[in-house]
This record gives C-alpha cells, sequence and structure tokens, in this order.
C-alpha cells in the first residue's frame, strides 16, 4: 500500500466547464479511485485558475467584479464535478487565502536564494494562452494557437531564472525515466530545454488581479506563477511541514498537452530553485477534438459549437452519469487525441454498456429467476471463467496501475465477453432445474461481482447497482483490489433482483 496523490490542472474561470474539462477531471478521478481501491492513502485535488488577464477581462465585458466574477465561475466547475461524481478530496481557488500565503512564501524562497532578478520585459504575449511568443515561435505576429494578433508588452518586471536549469533539468530528467509519461511528451519536453532555456518574466504591473509580491508593491505574480505552486497550496507548503512530507514529491500530475512546458519544464525548475524536489510524474494526455479540432470556449465563442451541448451537466443528463464516465475513459487512451460526438457515447452506451454488461445482469437474473427461485447459486471453485477472470483482472489491474483507465476497461469487458459467450455455449435457460445450472449461474454471477469491483473507478453509481441487484450486501468498494478478485467469493442464497434494464438502449435512426 503507497501513497497517491493525484491533481488535474486547476481550470480557468473565464467561462464553463465543457466536456473536454470533464475529460481531465474524470480520468484523473477515476485514477483516484483505483487508488483507493488499491488501499493506497490517496489525495485527489481540482480547483479553478481566477487571477491573470484572462478572467479579469472576462469579469469586465460582463460588468462584474472579477472577485465575483469568479465566485460564480468557480462554482459552476464544482456543480459539473459533482454531476459527474467527482471525488475530488479538495476543490482549491486560487483566490483564497491559503493560496496567497504560499505563493508568496515559495516565491519568496525562489527570490532568496537568487533565482529572482528584475529587468526589462519586451516581447509579444497572448492573453487567450497567457503565455509569451518570439516572432520566430509565433504565426507571423498572430498566435499559433487561436490566431489571434498577439499584443506587444513592454514592461518593467521580475524574471525567473529559468536559464540556470537547464543542466539540472537534463540530469532529472535522465535519471528519472518516468518522469513524463507517455514517451512521445517526455521526447518533446525533453527537446524544449536541449533548444535552450530563456528566463521568464514572472510579475506584472499593467494589471492588478493576481497575488502581490511580497518584495515589491505595485507588482502582482503573473498568472501562471500563481497557477503552479495550488499543488503546494493544498498540502499546505509554509503550513503544515508533515503534511508537505507526507504527500510531495509523491505527486502525479495529469494535463492536457498544451500545457506541457509550464509542467515539465518551468514548474520542475521552480520547485528546484525553491529547494524542492520535482513532483514525481506528469502524465500528459490529448485533447477531444470536435469535427478534427480541439473542442474549446473559442470554438463555442466561434459559434462552431454551442456551449450548453458540450457541458457536462447536459451530457450527463441525456445519457446519465456512468455512461458519460465511462465513454471518456474507455474511448481515447490517456496520452491520444480522441473525436467527441454524440453518436460516439450513443455507439459505446449500446455496445458495450447495453448489449454487454446489460445483457449479461439481465440475462443472469432472468434466469436465476426461472431456475433457481430467484436466489442466487455458488460459482464453482473450478469454473473455466476463473481463469479467464484473473487473467483478465490482473491485465485490467496492470493497465489502471500505468494510468491506462482504458485498458483496465478494455480488459475488465472482455472478461464481460467471454462470460456472455460462456452462457451462450451453455444455454441455462435450456437447461432443467439443478446443480448444473446452478454452477453456471454461480459462475455468471461470480463475474458480475468481479466486473463491480473493477468498473468501480470507473462507474461508481453502476458497480454499486449490480452489487446489490446480485444480493449483495456493503459496497463493491469496502475492501482492496487484490482481496475481492481471487474467484469463489460470491456467496449462495442471496435474492438477485429481477428489474428494469439498467441501460435501456437508445434507439439509433438509420
Ligand atoms: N489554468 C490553466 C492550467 C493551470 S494548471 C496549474 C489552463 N486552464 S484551462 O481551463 O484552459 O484548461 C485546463 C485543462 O483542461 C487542459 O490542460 C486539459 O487538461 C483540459 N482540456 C481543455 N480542453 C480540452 C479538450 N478539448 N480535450 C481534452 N482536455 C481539455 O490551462
Amino acid at each position: 500500500m503507497g501513497r497517491f496523490y493525484i491533481t488535474t490542472p486547476i481550470y480557468y474561470v473565464n467561462d464553463a466547464p465543457h466536456v473536454g474539462h470533464a475529460y481531465t477531471t474524470v480520468n484523473a478521478d477515476a485514477l483516484a479511485r483505483w487508488h483507493r481501491l488499491m488501499g493506497d492513502d490517496t489525495k485527489f485535488l481540482t480547483g479553478t485558475d481566477e487571477h491573470g488577464q484572462k478572467v479579469a477581462d472576462a469579469a469586465a465585458k460582463n460588468s462584474v467584479s472579477a472577485q465575483e466574477w469568479t465566485d460564480v465561475t468557480s462554482q459552476r466547475f464544482r456543480e459539473a464535478w459533482d454531476a459527474l461524481d467527482v471525488s475530488y478530496d479538495d476543490f482549491i481557488r486560487t483566490t483564497e487565502d491559503r493560496h496567497r500565503e504560499t505563493v508568496q512564501t515559495f516565491l519568496s524562497a525562489v527570490y532568496e536564494n537568487g533565482y529572482i532578478y528584475k529587468g526589462t520585459y519586451r516581447g509579444l504575449y497572448c492573453v487567450s494562452c497567457e503565455d509569451y511568443y518570439t516572432l520566430e515561435s509565433s504565426d507571423a505576429g498572430k498566435c499559433p494557437v487561436h490566431g489571434r494578433v498577439l499584443s506587444e508588452m513592454e514592461e518593467e518586471n521580475w524574471f525567473f531564472r529559468l536559464s540556470a536549469f537547464q543542466e539540472r533539468l537534463e540530469a532529472h530528467y535522465a535519471a528519472n525515466p518516468g518522469f513524463v509519461t507517455p514517451e512521445t511528451k517526455r521526447n518533446e519536453a525533453l527537446s524544449f530545454i536541449r533548444g535552450g532555456l530563456r528566463d521568464i518574466s514572472i510579475t506584472r504591473t499593467s494589471i492588478d488581479w493576481g497575488i502581490p509580491v511580497p518584495w515589491d508593491e505595485g507588482h502582482v505574480f503573473y498568472v501562471w506563477y500563481d497557477a503552479l505552486i495550488n499543488y503546494l497550496t493544498a498540502i499546505g507548503y509554509g503550513r503544515d511541514a508533515d503534511e508537505v512530507a507526507t504527500w510531495w514529491p509523491a505527486s502525479h500530475h495529469l494535463i492536457g498537452k498544451e500545457i506541457l512546458r509550464f509542467h515539465c519544464v518551468w514548474w520542475p525548475a521552480m520547485c528546484m530553485a525553491a529547494g524542492l524536489e520535482p513532483p514525481a510524474h506528469v502524465q500528459v494526455h490529448g485533447w477531444l477534438l470536435l469535427r478534427g479540432q480541439k473542442l474549446s470556449k473559442t470554438m463555442a465563442a466561434e459559434g462552431q459549437v454551442r456551449l450548453t451541448d458540450i457541458a457536462p451537466t447536459t451530457l450527463t443528463g441525456e445519457f446519465g452519469v456512468d455512461p458519460v464516465r465511462y465513454y471518456l475513459l474507455r474511448e481515447t487512451a490517456l496520452g491520444n487525441d480522441g473525436e467527441f460526438s454524440h453518436e460516439g457515447i450513443t455507439h459505446r452506451y449500446n455496445t458495450d454498456l447495453a448489449n454487454n454488461l446489460g445483457n449479461l445482469l439481465n440475462r443472469v437474473a432472468t434466469v436465476v429467476g426461472s431456475k433457481c427461485a430467484g436466489i442466487g447459486p455458488a460459482p464453482d471453485p473450478h469454473s473455466a471463467l476463473a481463469g479467464v477472470a484473473r487473467e483478465a483482472l490482473g491485465e485490467a489491474r496492470d493497465a489502471w496501475e500505468s494510468f491506462s483507465p482504458q485498458g483496465g476497461l478494455e480488459a475488465t469487458w472482455r472478461l464481460l465477453s467471454a462470460t456472455n459467450a460462456y452462457l451462450e455455449e451453455h444455454e441455462p435457460w435450456k437447461m432443467a432445474p439443478g446443480p448444473q445450472v446452478e454452477s453456471v449461474l454461480g459462475d455468471a454471477l461470480e463475474v458480475l461481482r468481479l466486473v463491480a469491483v473493477a468498473a468501480s473507478p470507473a462507474m461508481p453509481g453502476v458497480s454499486a447497482a449490480i452489487w446489490s441487484r446480485i444480493g449483495l450486501e456493503g459496497t463493491p468498494v469496502e475492501r482492496t483490489f487484490d482481496e475481492s478478485v481471487l474467484w469463489g467469493q460470491y456467496p449462495a442464497g442471496r435474492a438477485v433482483l429481477k428489474a428494469e434494464p439498467l441501460f435501456p438502449r437508445i434507439r439509433v435512426d438509420a
């Protein structure tokens, strides 16, 4: 049993959450739930990133104060995560006092260690990215991500001496091959480092919506320099040394690929500058695409999609909470881009949930009803399915342990397919009541028990429903995965509920 601290990026509150944000959060949630199931001491952090120009502009556009704007929008993220059954342990807002204190303590340490100096910044900036560009890295003066003309900036600022960390970062990557996964993203970060690092302007005088620089009144920190430190605020940096020692550096940051440089280059260097170890691991994922383009607030603003159509709460209303979670986890491997569509969710729902899992549950309940008077029999300790289950769940375990919810679910669903095939082969619905039919049905009930455990990080509600329908007490997550998945624990003598299908098929018009 170990310790597992997982974080999502903190989301900008310039607008409402969409399914792209849900992709990261649901993956982080499933991984947190997996580690709890493994018996690991787990902490799962998410939250909102509330400072900076972009958020200040959004508030001004809506004629409210920045604080009022962030209060309302941050709440919308909480609501979305509640609707998706996200089990975060802490929700951080960067406008909280605890965060201001940690940022000031952390950056004062960096300052005292000699890595912050005063200079003049002249260059290009994209407010949508909250990021700097040079003429060479821009698209002829436009932002390569947002296509907007970049603003020219000239300010006297404080700079972080990122250039001093090139060798130390390279050494860190060499000594920690698993620091960034997948490998392609690790290589991308490393080649950025090898390409040479420039110092970064980390304060602003042009805006005041930010955390004040403790040693220079009138300056606030650049939003990224405040935001990254949230991962330490939540574990009490500057306030509780024991708490920090408990969770750091055993930390895993799950992030989208567009914020790789901040997390894989700037952040480890900032930690080193403050005299702290870098986080253990950054897991990078790809984008959900809509017709080949990154699904984003910008797309919605341009009228290419309605924000309500891609709002997490709209989708959960349409398909149910766990089907949306399942789709997000199962469809796209962490690291790849994936096309998002309502047709895609419908297809996954009908194929994997209604046909495979739902079908098994309904069939078993029906036949237990007709052949065993509704009372579940025990599995055969030597069933052919026992080996299949051991293998599939062993693979599922390895996949979850290596940050692959998709692989975990794929392996679990192989067990379901094998069990449906097993029923097709034995046709218990044609058998006479007696020990033979009981053993086949007991095996199928045992598989349902195992699947309720193995699918619980992805579909907590559905897993609990299966658990109680097959007559089990408590919940599928009361014991650790390793204890639960040993074959043969389904007890005989429990009433198996025959009820409405958990996943009524969605009709698809041809
Ligand atoms: N505030 C910064 C992060 C600071 S972390 C210290 C930020 N916020 S964001 O709201 O723009 O996006 C955050 C994350 O949302 C992305 O890194 C990514 O994980 C997720 N996604 C946003 N759109 C997405 C898709 N279309 N697809 C997948 N993930 C997406 O950047």
